[in-house]
């Protein structure tokens, strides 16, 4: 059935509710870590300034499509962005603010992997322009770093969480728990010892074995003992949720913890389902036009994406426009991971259905709640929540 005509009117300003973002993605890392299912490749060499001439050409391009819009963020993702050299980041972010005005508290991010080599440039991504650094500290003890294959040590780590610190006002690291023979004692420990050095943004992720990586290889071999079971790392989660809000750093997002008001303004323009321009190998974008709501794909090689870039002047492989039930449910399962929940009449406008006798059930279980407007998984229900999105999904 199609939505009634004032309905229609709405949804084409919907992504306000988000605001607008653009993500960059630089595909090339140092070495291959085994967990890592990220578009992510070793290059020998690698023509900075033939990426910046296509990542240009590719901003110019958005930017005609989308005109009168305001700059919310920008994120430097990938692979690492810190091999990145300094005039790349800063020539993209100037091809940024000739194709959109940034806003004044415009937030721009760089993904940086904390080794020397990159924090010897962090003062100049400063000067670039990127106000926020998001590091991959991932553990910090030597024997799981070797474990997880990463080219730094625990000390590398702190090094260049304190350069960071003096060269961003805003710094994030990320860790990975439910590592191999990891109990909960020790993951409390290195927790707590994790939230000393921290500013204002934590993300600690569950190890997930994904398959095509050397981990998901090794693990289908019935290698890589020792892993959590799911009752152990349910643990662990909550225990991350209790120990990050003791710490002054709530849980914001399902994996995500902030000082209040430092929250990462990037993911929430994902999260609230906001419009995002993306550029680089395999990068996903959603943008609002004219002719309605459409998911964009870029191509995934990097040397494709280049090749179409400088060929044909878009690196995008596809571009779909999405339907009122694809963006109900997007919206749905992006907005659930949220401490704050969906904004119900939002969704409602979607032309979605909430269905009485399950929101009862799951309220009566204590796994959400319905406040203000807004529907949210509570913290018995974040542990669970892809039940609770089935259950709401159907
Ligand atoms: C694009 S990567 C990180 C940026 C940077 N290249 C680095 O490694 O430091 C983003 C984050 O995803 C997390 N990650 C990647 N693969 C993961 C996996 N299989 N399980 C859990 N977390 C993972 C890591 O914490 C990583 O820092
Ligand atoms: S975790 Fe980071 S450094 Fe390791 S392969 Fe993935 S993107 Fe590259």
């Amino acid at each position: 059935m199609p939505a009634p005509a004032a309905c229609t009117a709405s949804l084409a300003q919907d992504w306000r509710a988000g605001g607008f973002a653009l993500y960059v993605h630089w595909p090339f890392c140092a070495a291959k870590c085994p967990y890592c299912d990220f578009n992510s490749h070793v290059a020998a060499v690698i023509d900075q300034g033939r990426w910046l001439a296509a990542y240009r050409r590719e901003l110019a391009r958005l930017g005609r499509d989308t005109p009168g819009r305001v700059l919310n963020s920008i994120f430097f993702g990938g692979g690492t962005p810190s091999l990145m050299a300094p005039e790349t980041v800063a020539g993209v972010i100037e091809a940024a603010r000739a194709a959109w005005p940034f806003a004044n508290d415009i937030e721009i991010t760089l993904e940086a992997n904390p080794t020397s080599v990159e924090t010897g440039r962090f003062r100049a991504y400063a000067d670039a322009g990127v106000n926020r650094v998001s590091m991959g500290v991932q553990a910090l003890n030597d024997d799981d770093l070797r474990r997880l294959g990463r080219m730094h040590s625990a000390a590398e780590a702190r090094a260049a969480f304190d350069i960071a610190r003096d060269c961003f006002t805003r710094v994030s690291f990320d860790l990975i728990y439910a590592r191999q023979d990891q109990d909960r004692a020790h993951w409390r420990r290195e927790l707590t010892q994790a939230l000393g050095m921290a500013v204002d943004h934590l993300s600690a992720y569950q190890l997930t074995i994904e398959p095509g990586t050397a981990f998901g290889a090794r693990h289908a071999k019935g290698g890589l003992r020792g892993l959590p079971g799911d009752d152990l790392s349910a643990d662990m989660y909550l225990d991350t949720q209790d120990i990050c809000a003791a710490a002054g750093m709530p849980t914001y997002e399902i994996s995500n913890h902030a000082r209040p008001g430092a929250e990462s303004r990037h993911n929430l323009v994902y999260w609230r389902q906001g419009d995002w321009a993306a550029v680089g190998p395999g990068a996903h974008g959603r943008l609002t036009l004219p002719t309605g709501r459409w998911a964009t794909e870029a191509h995934r090689a990097p040397g494709e994406w280049l090749d179409a870039v400088e060929a044909r002047a878009n690196g995008d492989s596809a571009r779909e426009i999405l339907d009122l039930p694809d963006r109900a449910l997007e919206y749905l399962l992006m907005s659930m991971r949220l401490v704050e929940g969906l904004e119900i009449a939002r969704y409602l406008a979607h032309g979605a259905k909430l269905p009485q006798d399950r929101l009862m059930n799951l309220s009566e279980l204590g796994l959400i709640s319905l406040r203000d407007g807004r529907l949210a998984a509570t913290p018995a229900g974040r542990p669970v929540l892809n039940a609770i999105l089935r259950e709401l999904a159907e």
